[in-house]
């Protein structure tokens, strides 16, 4: 290959992986939220997304958890984001359970191994920056 086709091929990769927001641009927690989130709990984070109506339990509002917890609770958050901690009697959710789906979607960038948790870990924690930002 000549040195022409080369770059051009380069600029499309670059081009090709630009393009997939959290793949060689790492995660970003608003992406993901406006992605996975804002659904149920709303673009603004009030807890009035499309399918908020479906639901038996309303999406809480994510811009008033600073006001409902007195701080915003990091590590909580994390869990119940996370949700496969959740205890036996614990167990009625509408939810998904992001800790497996992440796992899953981390184990298919690494081609079927088994995802890993650092990674379920950046994606709860990019998705808690962004909401600590939308508290009122
Ligand atoms: C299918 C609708 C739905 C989707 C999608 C969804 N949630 Fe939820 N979320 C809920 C409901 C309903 C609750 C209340 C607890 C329960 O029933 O699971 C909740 C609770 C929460 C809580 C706890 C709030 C509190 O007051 O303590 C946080 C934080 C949260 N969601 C964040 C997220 C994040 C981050 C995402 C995207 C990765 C997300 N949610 C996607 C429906 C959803």
């Amino acid at each position: 290959m000549d040195k022409t086709v080369t770059r051009s091929c380069l600029a499309l990769l670059m081009l090709a992986a630009a393009s997939v927001p959290g793949r060689a641009q790492g995660f970003s927690g608003e992406h993901d939220y406006n992605f996975y989130c804002a659904s149920c709990h709303g673009e603004n984070g009030r807890g009035n997304g499309p399918k908020a109506g479906d639901l038996e339990i309303k999406p809480p509002d994510l811009t008033a958890l600073k006001a409902k917890y007195g701080e915003f609770p990091r590590e909580k958050l994390l869990r119940v984001i996370d949700g496969r901690e959740a205890l036996p009697g614990h167990i009625e959710r509408e939810m998904p359970v992001w800790g497996v789906w992440f796992k899953l979607e981390a184990a298919e960038e690494l081609g079927g191994a088994e995802g890993d948790d650092a990674t379920v870990r950046r994606r709860i924690d990019g998705l808690l920056d962004y909401i600590a930002t939308l508290q009122r």
